[in-house]
Protein backbone atom coordinates (compact mmCIF):
# COMPACT_ATOMS: atom_id res chain seq x y z
CA UNK A 1 0.00 0.00 0.00
CA UNK A 2 1.40 3.43 -0.88
CA UNK A 3 1.65 6.18 1.60
CA UNK A 4 1.17 8.96 -0.47
CA UNK A 5 -3.04 7.97 -0.70
CA UNK A 6 -3.50 8.14 2.86
CA UNK A 7 -7.07 9.99 2.74
CA UNK A 8 -9.81 7.87 2.79
CA UNK A 9 -12.88 8.39 0.15
CA UNK A 10 -15.76 9.30 2.70
CA UNK A 11 -17.93 6.09 3.59
CA UNK A 12 -21.44 5.46 3.78
CA UNK A 13 -20.84 4.78 7.30
CA UNK A 14 -24.47 4.62 8.04
CA UNK A 15 -24.93 1.04 6.27
CA UNK A 16 -21.96 -0.52 7.43
CA UNK A 17 -23.14 -3.28 9.55
CA UNK A 18 -20.80 -4.42 12.82
CA UNK A 19 -20.37 -7.73 10.65
CA UNK A 20 -18.07 -5.68 7.79
CA UNK A 21 -15.33 -3.60 10.74
CA UNK A 22 -12.24 -5.32 10.94
CA UNK A 23 -11.25 -6.59 14.60
CA UNK A 24 -10.20 -4.36 17.26
CA UNK A 25 -6.64 -5.20 17.73
CA UNK A 26 -6.13 -7.34 14.76
CA UNK A 27 -1.90 -7.58 15.15
CA UNK A 28 -1.91 -8.25 19.04
CA UNK A 29 -1.38 -11.91 19.17
CA UNK A 30 -1.16 -13.95 22.51
CA UNK A 31 1.58 -16.55 23.50
CA UNK A 32 0.55 -20.02 24.32
CA UNK A 33 2.67 -21.34 27.52
CA UNK A 34 5.31 -23.74 26.34
CA UNK A 35 4.88 -27.72 27.50
CA UNK A 36 7.80 -26.98 29.98
CA UNK A 37 5.68 -24.83 31.96
CA UNK A 38 3.28 -27.30 33.04
CA UNK A 39 5.81 -29.84 34.32
CA UNK A 40 5.69 -29.55 38.04
CA UNK A 41 1.77 -30.10 37.98
CA UNK A 42 1.09 -33.45 39.75
CA UNK A 43 -0.25 -36.38 39.58
CA UNK A 44 -0.04 -36.64 35.76
CA UNK A 45 -3.75 -36.54 35.22
CA UNK A 46 -4.21 -32.92 36.58
CA UNK A 47 -1.05 -31.86 34.11
CA UNK A 48 -2.65 -33.79 31.15
CA UNK A 49 -5.94 -31.55 31.93
CA UNK A 50 -3.85 -28.17 32.31
CA UNK A 51 -2.20 -28.92 29.19
CA UNK A 52 -5.13 -29.25 27.03
CA UNK A 53 -6.74 -26.67 28.56
CA UNK A 54 -3.98 -24.17 26.96
CA UNK A 55 -4.30 -26.09 24.01
CA UNK A 56 -7.87 -25.01 24.38
CA UNK A 57 -7.19 -21.36 24.31
CA UNK A 58 -6.80 -21.93 20.63
CA UNK A 59 -9.24 -24.73 19.76
CA UNK A 60 -11.81 -22.57 21.16
CA UNK A 61 -10.93 -19.35 19.56
CA UNK A 62 -13.79 -18.10 17.19
CA UNK A 63 -10.99 -18.42 13.98
CA UNK A 64 -11.49 -22.23 14.79
CA UNK A 65 -15.03 -22.54 15.87
CA UNK A 66 -16.16 -20.68 13.01
CA UNK A 67 -15.51 -23.02 10.79
CA UNK A 68 -16.73 -25.71 13.66
CA UNK A 69 -20.47 -25.21 13.86
CA UNK A 70 -23.02 -27.33 14.85
CA UNK A 71 -25.61 -26.48 12.23
CA UNK A 72 -24.24 -26.19 8.41
CA UNK A 73 -23.50 -22.55 9.12
CA UNK A 74 -20.36 -21.21 8.97
CA UNK A 75 -19.80 -18.08 11.43
CA UNK A 76 -17.77 -14.59 10.81
CA UNK A 77 -15.91 -12.77 13.25
CA UNK A 78 -15.05 -12.46 17.02
CA UNK A 79 -18.32 -12.24 17.58
CA UNK A 80 -19.55 -15.01 16.07
CA UNK A 81 -22.23 -13.81 13.58
CA UNK A 82 -23.88 -16.39 10.85
CA UNK A 83 -21.53 -15.92 8.40
CA UNK A 84 -22.74 -12.86 5.73
CA UNK A 85 -24.28 -13.69 3.02
CA UNK A 86 -26.05 -17.07 4.15
CA UNK A 87 -24.34 -19.85 3.10
CA UNK A 88 -24.38 -23.93 4.35
CA UNK A 89 -21.72 -26.46 3.88
CA UNK A 90 -24.08 -28.95 2.22
CA UNK A 91 -23.06 -32.50 2.39
CA UNK A 92 -19.50 -32.06 1.41
CA UNK A 93 -18.91 -29.40 3.42
CA UNK A 94 -17.95 -27.01 0.61
CA UNK A 95 -20.92 -25.38 0.17
CA UNK A 96 -23.99 -26.53 -2.43
CA UNK A 97 -23.25 -26.88 -6.30
CA UNK A 98 -24.38 -23.45 -7.05
CA UNK A 99 -22.58 -21.71 -4.18
CA UNK A 100 -19.60 -23.88 -3.49
CA UNK A 101 -16.96 -21.70 -0.93
CA UNK A 102 -14.44 -21.29 -3.52
CA UNK A 103 -16.25 -18.87 -5.24
CA UNK A 104 -15.52 -16.25 -2.88
CA UNK A 105 -12.64 -18.29 -0.70
CA UNK A 106 -9.69 -18.31 -3.32
CA UNK A 107 -6.23 -20.58 -2.47
CA UNK A 108 -4.47 -17.39 -0.65
CA UNK A 109 -6.39 -14.91 1.41
CA UNK A 110 -7.83 -11.63 0.07
CA UNK A 111 -6.84 -8.68 1.48
CA UNK A 112 -9.22 -5.78 0.91
CA UNK A 113 -8.81 -2.81 -0.34
CA UNK A 114 -7.26 -0.02 2.67
CA UNK A 115 -7.98 -2.79 5.01
CA UNK A 116 -11.33 -1.08 6.29
CA UNK A 117 -12.61 -4.69 6.03
CA UNK A 118 -11.87 -8.01 7.36
CA UNK A 119 -9.90 -10.09 4.82
CA UNK A 120 -11.90 -12.76 2.72
CA UNK A 121 -10.21 -16.06 4.18
CA UNK A 122 -8.43 -17.92 1.58
CA UNK A 123 -7.04 -21.34 1.36
CA UNK A 124 -6.92 -24.25 -0.96
CA UNK A 125 -8.66 -27.04 1.58
CA UNK A 126 -10.99 -24.00 2.39
CA UNK A 127 -14.56 -26.00 3.85
CA UNK A 128 -17.24 -26.75 6.66
CA UNK A 129 -16.01 -29.32 9.23
CA UNK A 130 -18.51 -32.08 9.39
CA UNK A 131 -21.09 -31.75 12.11
CA UNK A 132 -19.58 -34.42 14.19
CA UNK A 133 -16.88 -32.44 14.61
CA UNK A 134 -19.05 -28.83 15.49
CA UNK A 135 -17.03 -27.40 18.56
CA UNK A 136 -18.98 -24.23 18.57
CA UNK A 137 -20.59 -23.59 21.80
CA UNK A 138 -19.69 -26.54 23.55
CA UNK A 139 -17.66 -26.73 26.86
CA UNK A 140 -14.22 -27.74 26.34
CA UNK A 141 -14.31 -31.22 28.26
CA UNK A 142 -16.68 -32.19 25.50
CA UNK A 143 -14.37 -30.92 22.33
CA UNK A 144 -12.27 -33.15 24.28
CA UNK A 145 -13.78 -36.40 24.66
CA UNK A 146 -15.15 -35.64 20.93
CA UNK A 147 -11.57 -35.12 19.57
CA UNK A 148 -10.71 -38.46 20.66
CA UNK A 149 -13.95 -40.96 19.68
CA UNK A 150 -12.65 -42.25 15.88
CA UNK A 151 -16.87 -42.24 15.60
CA UNK A 152 -16.52 -37.87 15.78
CA UNK A 153 -12.91 -37.50 14.66
CA UNK A 154 -13.13 -38.82 11.27
CA UNK A 155 -11.83 -42.05 11.42
CA UNK A 156 -8.25 -40.31 13.50
CA UNK A 157 -5.98 -41.89 16.07
CA UNK A 158 -4.65 -39.93 18.77
CA UNK A 159 -1.05 -39.78 16.48
CA UNK A 160 -3.24 -38.63 13.49
CA UNK A 161 -5.44 -35.48 15.48
CA UNK A 162 -2.30 -34.50 16.90
CA UNK A 163 -0.68 -34.52 12.86
CA UNK A 164 -3.74 -32.60 12.16
CA UNK A 165 -3.59 -30.03 14.50
CA UNK A 166 0.50 -29.81 14.22
CA UNK A 167 0.73 -30.04 10.42
CA UNK A 168 -2.35 -29.52 8.69
CA UNK A 169 -2.73 -26.13 6.37
CA UNK A 170 -5.97 -25.44 7.27
CA UNK A 171 -5.53 -24.91 10.74
CA UNK A 172 -2.75 -23.33 10.08
CA UNK A 173 -4.88 -20.65 8.73
CA UNK A 174 -5.39 -19.76 12.10
CA UNK A 175 -2.37 -18.18 13.11
CA UNK A 176 -2.09 -16.33 9.37
CA UNK A 177 -6.20 -15.12 9.11
CA UNK A 178 -4.94 -12.41 7.24
CA UNK A 179 -5.22 -8.40 7.78
CA UNK A 180 -8.23 -6.89 10.13
CA UNK A 181 -8.48 -10.78 11.75
CA UNK A 182 -6.94 -12.07 15.26
CA UNK A 183 -4.59 -14.82 14.96
CA UNK A 184 -5.67 -17.68 17.54
CA UNK A 185 -2.80 -17.77 20.46
CA UNK A 186 0.82 -18.20 19.95
CA UNK A 187 2.40 -20.22 17.22
CA UNK A 188 0.89 -23.83 15.27
CA UNK A 189 4.60 -25.79 16.23
CA UNK A 190 4.08 -24.74 20.18
CA UNK A 191 -0.20 -25.60 19.64
CA UNK A 192 1.33 -29.21 18.19
CA UNK A 193 3.72 -29.40 20.98
CA UNK A 194 0.83 -28.87 23.34
CA UNK A 195 -1.21 -31.61 21.94
CA UNK A 196 1.55 -34.31 21.98
CA UNK A 197 2.36 -33.44 25.36
CA UNK A 198 -1.58 -34.12 26.49
CA UNK A 199 -1.47 -37.40 24.35
CA UNK A 200 1.92 -38.37 26.13
CA UNK A 201 0.17 -37.43 29.47
CA UNK A 202 -2.33 -40.17 29.04
CA UNK A 203 -4.62 -37.43 27.09
CA UNK A 204 -7.36 -36.39 29.91
CA UNK A 205 -9.98 -34.55 29.83
CA UNK A 206 -11.14 -31.29 31.40
CA UNK A 207 -14.76 -32.46 32.83
CA UNK A 208 -16.92 -30.14 30.63
C1 LIG B 1 -20.67 -15.23 -1.60
C2 LIG B 1 -19.31 -15.25 -1.10
C3 LIG B 1 -18.97 -16.29 -0.05
C4 LIG B 1 -19.23 -17.64 -0.05
C5 LIG B 1 -19.94 -18.47 -1.10
C6 LIG B 1 -18.65 -18.16 1.17
N1 LIG B 1 -18.06 -17.17 1.88
FE1 LIG B 1 -17.17 -17.30 3.71
N2 LIG B 1 -16.73 -15.33 3.71
C7 LIG B 1 -16.99 -14.46 2.67
C8 LIG B 1 -16.40 -13.15 2.96
C9 LIG B 1 -16.46 -11.93 2.05
C10 LIG B 1 -15.79 -13.27 4.22
C11 LIG B 1 -14.99 -12.19 4.96
C12 LIG B 1 -15.82 -11.09 5.49
C13 LIG B 1 -16.17 -11.19 6.95
O1 LIG B 1 -15.65 -12.07 7.67
O2 LIG B 1 -17.01 -10.38 7.39
C14 LIG B 1 -16.04 -14.64 4.67
C15 LIG B 1 -15.65 -15.13 5.90
C16 LIG B 1 -15.81 -16.45 6.29
C17 LIG B 1 -15.44 -16.97 7.59
C18 LIG B 1 -14.95 -16.12 8.73
C19 LIG B 1 -13.64 -16.45 9.34
C20 LIG B 1 -13.50 -15.85 10.70
O3 LIG B 1 -12.95 -16.53 11.57
O4 LIG B 1 -13.94 -14.72 10.94
C21 LIG B 1 -15.73 -18.31 7.59
C22 LIG B 1 -15.52 -19.30 8.70
C23 LIG B 1 -16.24 -18.63 6.28
N3 LIG B 1 -16.30 -17.48 5.53
C24 LIG B 1 -16.59 -19.91 5.89
C25 LIG B 1 -17.18 -20.21 4.67
C26 LIG B 1 -17.49 -21.56 4.23
C27 LIG B 1 -17.16 -22.81 5.01
C28 LIG B 1 -18.08 -21.44 3.01
C29 LIG B 1 -18.66 -22.55 2.13
C30 LIG B 1 -19.53 -23.50 2.80
C31 LIG B 1 -18.14 -20.02 2.69
N4 LIG B 1 -17.57 -19.32 3.71
C32 LIG B 1 -18.69 -19.50 1.52
C33 LIG B 1 -17.69 -14.75 1.53
C34 LIG B 1 -18.21 -16.00 1.17
C1 LIG C 1 -12.42 -23.16 6.80
C2 LIG C 1 -12.98 -23.96 7.86
C3 LIG C 1 -12.11 -24.49 8.96
C4 LIG C 1 -11.34 -23.78 9.84
C5 LIG C 1 -11.10 -22.28 9.84
C6 LIG C 1 -10.82 -24.73 10.80
N1 LIG C 1 -11.24 -26.00 10.48
FE1 LIG C 1 -10.78 -27.71 11.45
N2 LIG C 1 -11.79 -28.81 10.05
C7 LIG C 1 -12.40 -28.28 8.94
C8 LIG C 1 -12.83 -29.37 8.07
C9 LIG C 1 -13.49 -29.22 6.72
C10 LIG C 1 -12.48 -30.57 8.72
C11 LIG C 1 -12.71 -31.99 8.22
C12 LIG C 1 -11.79 -32.36 7.11
C13 LIG C 1 -10.41 -32.62 7.56
O1 LIG C 1 -10.22 -33.42 8.51
O2 LIG C 1 -9.45 -32.05 6.98
C14 LIG C 1 -11.82 -30.18 9.98
C15 LIG C 1 -11.31 -31.06 10.91
C16 LIG C 1 -10.56 -30.71 11.98
C17 LIG C 1 -9.98 -31.66 12.91
C18 LIG C 1 -10.15 -33.16 12.83
C19 LIG C 1 -10.76 -33.88 13.95
C20 LIG C 1 -11.96 -33.35 14.68
O3 LIG C 1 -12.44 -34.08 15.55
O4 LIG C 1 -12.42 -32.20 14.51
C21 LIG C 1 -9.26 -30.95 13.81
C22 LIG C 1 -8.45 -31.50 14.98
C23 LIG C 1 -9.38 -29.54 13.44
N3 LIG C 1 -10.17 -29.43 12.33
C24 LIG C 1 -8.74 -28.51 14.10
C25 LIG C 1 -8.88 -27.16 13.78
C26 LIG C 1 -8.23 -26.07 14.50
C27 LIG C 1 -7.33 -26.25 15.71
C28 LIG C 1 -8.59 -24.91 13.87
C29 LIG C 1 -8.17 -23.49 14.18
C30 LIG C 1 -6.75 -23.21 14.34
C31 LIG C 1 -9.46 -25.29 12.75
N4 LIG C 1 -9.62 -26.65 12.74
C32 LIG C 1 -10.01 -24.39 11.86
C33 LIG C 1 -12.60 -26.95 8.68
C34 LIG C 1 -12.02 -25.90 9.35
Amino acid sequence: MGAGCSKAAPQSSGSQSQAARPESKPEGREELQPVSAFSGISPMEARSVALFREAGRVITHPRCTNCHPPDDRPRQGMDQHVHVPAVSGGASGHGPPGLPCTACHQAATTPTVGATLPSIPGNPKWALAPVEMAWLGRPLGQICEQLKDPKRNGGKSLAEIQHHMAEDILVAWGWAPGLGLQPVPGTQKAFGELIQAWIDTGAHCPSP
